[in-house]
């Protein structure tokens, strides 16, 4: 770029040398509170000028690029100093830093300043980060620009305008050097115009966040701002985004079969999953039924107990389940999850169910007690669990100790049990399956979500050698008559031994481990705070209440507030109602979880309260 001026309507950028910084006595303009001198704003001017100073050296020893200019108007006032620091072409990386005299704040100049160097033509170089106000090698300082919102960190080659009430000085620009990534406008708009949405009310949804990148922990928006997946993109991710591992699986299998049909017809990776599955499951665990999701697997779980009882003609159909249950949005799974506003319209349509309460610890010899008696008549062919987590009621847990007792009266009284281990399984609650946990096992179980390290749509029923004996008969009529067009899809299953072969190694479960402490640390930190209740930890997930009032509602504002403060931050977590929980792929690193406890506890102790 050399010595060459860049000039606008109204100003005029005037290329300076690391020796004329004097100019930045004049810009200093932070307010300059104890707050944000203790978080590590330069204390003064000088300090400033160290800070900058030593960035510059250590750019030139990382031999990038730097340009300094001053922003002056056309008949020469000084208005402020914007810095290029021009990235290594190899890693397409470069920073601007720009500071604007306080009185002419709200003049627009920053954002022309920003304009300018972008016009230039800079685009071969990823701008990533655009600092206002102090220098970037201050980590503190970044902090509390990222709380304030100056910072943003991204790819794409536009200047956002002003948020409304923001001064020039507090706007922020993310900056692109992709020109083939299309405006986030066209996706989000045709997403509108053409795309609905699951559980969303589309009359008042906002518009939806366009992921462009997924990769380890981190998903990436159309402006290249980084959001750590605090919640594993709905409980489904086991090991990262993008994992060389299943990566390679996923082309390694598409390069032998890529689907075939799957009555009448096997291969390898299937009969390899199920004789892999049935490995670490209990022995009485051995034959698998393939379907698409978790709700089909609960369904094919029903499914194969009506029929066990109609195949041995007894006359068993009642169904116990637990208040606050979700099994899935199919009719079955609906019919035996929660009663109320999620599948009110369908809920004629449902077969009857009795549930029992959540238990807590004062209620569950009660509860046994009631189901004792339930089982007594006779009359019960099934009961179904989330076992000791139910994940969309807002992640309540309960004790290893009642399930045993649980799944011990069902099989005195002859009822089958069914585990519906779709998001407690893999790992989830610090052992493979929640099972793992018990005395007493089901007679089947259904899983999903990250039996494919959250990679691929897959779902699994497996059932005890008991019940898929019942189904063989003479009478073709007696068999599971049962299928989907995806059923054991061979990419699926070749994602889902991928999958298995990193839960066998020792590192996925120290990380687990890692986890686990790393969030009775949180915990802890959770425990001093008023607006906080029921902290609850198992395994990897932990999760908490904020006080509202209202008890437990999936519809507390609690919800919507969180998420969006979460997002502006850079993490993305979806409380359920006033619940927030933490579930992140195994793969976070300590740093990262940090982020994401100190963003909570900085939203529940400024953001909610
Ligand atoms: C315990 C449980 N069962 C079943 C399901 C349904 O799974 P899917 O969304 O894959 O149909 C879910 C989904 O969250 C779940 O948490």
């Amino acid at each position: 770029m050399g010595s060459i001026e860049l000039i606008s309507d109204r100003i005029r950028l005037r290329p300076i040398s690391k020796n004329d910084l004097e100019p930045i006595h004049e810009l200093h303009s932070f307010p300059e509170t104890d707050e944000f001198n203790t978080l590590g704003i330069p204390k003064n001017i000088n300090e400033t000028k160290i800070i900058l100073r030593n960035w510059l050296d250590l750019m030139r020893v990382k031999k990038v690029t730097n340009h300094i200019f001053t922003v002056e108007s056309l008949e020469g006032n000084f208005i402020g100093l914007i810095a290029l620091n021009q990235g290594s072409l190899k890693q397409q990386r470069g920073e601007v830093w720009y500071k604007i005299l306080p009185k002419l704040w709200s003049k627009g100049y920053a954002t022309e300043a920003l304009n300018l160097v972008l016009d230039f033509g800079f685009e071969q170089v990823e701008l990533h980060r655009i600092t206002a106000g102090c220098a970037i090698d201050n980590l503190g300082s970044i902090r509390v620009l990222e709380k304030v919102g100056m910072i943003r960190e991204g790819i794409c080659r536009e200047i956002l305008p002003l948020r409304k009430g923001w001064t020039d000085n507090y706007e922020y620009a993310i900056l692109r050097t992709e020109r083939n990534i299309r405006p986030k406008q066209d996706t989000v708009q045709k997403d509108k115009d053409h795309v609905w949405h699951p559980f969303t009310q589309h009359h008042s949804a906002k518009d939806h966040l366009e992921i462009v990148k997924a990769e380890g922990v981190n998903l990436y928006d159309a402006s290249g701002k980084k959001y750590i997946d605090a919640n594993s993109s709905w409980w489904v991710n086991t090991h990262g985004h993008g994992h060389p591992h299943i990566g390679k699986a996923i082309s390694e299998q598409f390069s032998k079969i890529d689907h075939i049909v799957f009555a009448g017809v096997t291969h390898p990776k299937a009969v390899e999953l199920a004789e892999r599955i049935t490995n670490v499951l209990p022995d009485h665990l051995q034959k698998v039924f393939f379907s698409d999701n978790g709700s089909t697997a609960v369904e094919i779980a029903i499914k194969m107990v009506i029929q066990y009882f109609y195949n041995r003609d007894e006359n068993k159909n009642r169904f116990l389940a637990m208040q606050g249950s979700y099994h899935g949005d199919t009719f079955g799974a609906m019919s035996l999850g929660q009663r109320g506003y999620f599948n009110k319209p369908f809920e004629q349509y449902f077969f009857d169910v009795d549930y029992i309460d959540f238990p807590a610890q004062e209620n569950e010899e009660d509860i046994l007690k009631h189901v004792k008696s339930l089982f007594e008549s006779g009359d019960f062919a099934g009961v179904i669990v989330e076992p000791l987590v139910q994940g969309a009621a807002g992640m309540r847990m309960y004790s290893a100790k009642f399930l045993d007792q649980l799944t011990a009266l069902a099989h005195q009284y002859g009822v089958l049990v069914i585990f519906d281990e779709v998001m407690t399984g893999f790992g989830r609650t610090g052992k493979l399956f929640s099972m793992d946990h018990c005395e007493n096992k089901p007679d089947i179980v259904a899983l999903s979500k990250g039996l494919t390290a959250g990679v691929m749509a897959l779902g699994l029923t497996v059932a005890s050698d008991k019940i898929y004996d019942a189904f063989l008969s003479e009478n073709v009529g007696k068999a599971l008559l049962h299928g989907h067009s995806f059923t054991a899809n061979p990419i699926a299953c070749a994602v889902a031994c991928a999958n298995l072969d990193l839960f066998e190694k020792r590192s996925t479960w120290e990380n687990i481990d890692a986890i686990e402490g790393w969030n009775e640390d949180f915990a802890k930190e959770l425990s001093t705070l008023d607006c906080v209740e029921k902290i609850r930890q198992q395994g990897t997930i932990i999760a908490f209440e904020v006080k509202t009032g209202e008890g437990n509602t999936y519809f507390s504002d609690v919800k919507t507030e969180a998420y969006d403060y979460f997002l502006e931050k850079g993490v993305l977590l979806r409380p359920l109602g006033n619940v927030i929980f933490v579930n992140p792929p195994y793969c976070i690193t300590h740093q990262d979880h940090q982020k994401i406890t100190r963003e909570v506890l900085n939203f529940l102790k400024e953001g909610k309260n």
